[in-house]
């Protein structure tokens, strides 16, 4: 019989998704990236990883839907090789099983969000202690939402997304509606590929002027309040793109905007979700009960969320 594993050897991590509360393309990089100045905001929609170390060397996963691939090709085992390459030990291993929630290719950054699940929770399975802060610059190897993803809260993201400024905030009481039409998905590079053949003859070219945006950025009060105020300069440049081509975006937003109390409609990343905020999670819930005939009908998921103020959260498997 094989002995049941020690409770230290066992943790779960929980990978949380992001909305973008502002996304602007400012340029284009040397590296063919584009320079963008966003604000990112963590949500309690989160995917599960159940972490079990193992003494065989081997980095496994499985998962629960077979929308993802479990190989090589996923960000949960490249981050994990990874990590163990940082601290060159080929020795340590995992088995990793994912239970998915968080909508595939929806611009929630799910898969950033396991992947920095991964970091945070081998660091401690692994007792490797890295700073918070290493895991974030290692992370962005292999993605530009992982750094955010690894801290989370709500913070404004510059560079390719990975330069992150932490926003002097202490609590972010808004709730969201959050939909997404699970038929379709929509590709990151496709987007901006598209906003670059658009307004690609607009863009800023140097860094004093990409500067000059960021400090508009920095200027901008990120506070619950202000958002709620429904300020115009937030906005969410890729929607200009997104939205034409994809009319299940258009139908989310205008159901979004006709909700009774909804402030700030928008949609998150490269889309298709799309979400409306509203002053607390208690009225979004109210509002998505009152509603959910509505969504159905538009075959809309519709999801009533928090903000949460971290990326990922550790916890033991029975706490
Ligand atoms: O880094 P990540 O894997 O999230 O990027 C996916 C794709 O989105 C990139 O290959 C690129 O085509 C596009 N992208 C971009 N500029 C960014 C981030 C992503 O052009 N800042």
């Amino acid at each position: 019989m094989v002995p049941p594993k020690a409770n230290e050897d066992v943790l779960i991590a929980e990978a949380h998704a992001k909305i973008n509360l502002h996304l602007e393309v400012l340029g284009i990089r040397d590296d063919g990236f584009h320079e963008l100045a966003m604000v990112m905001q963590s949500i309690n929609l989160s995917d599960q990883l159940r972490m079990i170390k193992n003494e065989d060397n081997n980095i496994t996963l499985k998962t629960n839907t077979n929308e993802i691939s479990n190989g090589e090709d996923n960000l949960i085992i490249k981050a994990a090789r990874l990590l163990r390459n940082k601290v060159g030990n080929t020795q340590l291993g995992v088995d990793i099983e994912l239970v998915k929630n968080i909508p595939i290719g929806a611009g929630l950054a799910g898969g950033s969000a396991d992947a920095a699940a991964t970091l945070v929770g081998l660091n401690k399975l692994w007792n490797l202690n890295l700073e918070i802060s290493e895991l974030e610059k290692l992370s962005k190897e292999i993605g530009s939402d992982i750094p955010f993803c690894v801290s989370g809260g709500r913070q404004i993201c510059f560079g390719r997304g990975e330069i992150l400024e932490r926003l002097n905030l202490d609590h972010f009481d808004l709730g969201l509606i959050l939909v997404k039409d699970p038929s379709i998905q929509v590709s990151t590079p496709v987007a901006y590929k598209k906003y670059k053949e658009e307004f690609g003859n607009r863009y800023l070219e140097n860094d004093r002027d990409f500067e000059i945006k960021r400090n508009i950025v920095r200027s901008i009060n990120w506070s619950d309040q202000s958002l709620l105020d429904n300020r115009k300069e937030v906005q969410n440049d890729l929607q200009k793109v997104v939205c034409p081509m994809t009319p299940e975006v258009e139908k989310s937003l205008n159901i979004l905007s006709r909700l009774p109390d909804s402030r700030l409609v928008s949609m998150s990343g490269s889309g298709p979700s799309c979400f409306a905020l509203f002053e607390n999670y208690n009225q979004a819930n109210k509002v998505l009960k009152e509603h959910v005939n509505e969504f159905e009908r538009a075959g809309l998921s519709a999801w009533a969320c928090s903000m949460k103020s971290n990326g990922v959260q550790l916890r033991n498997e029975f706490t």
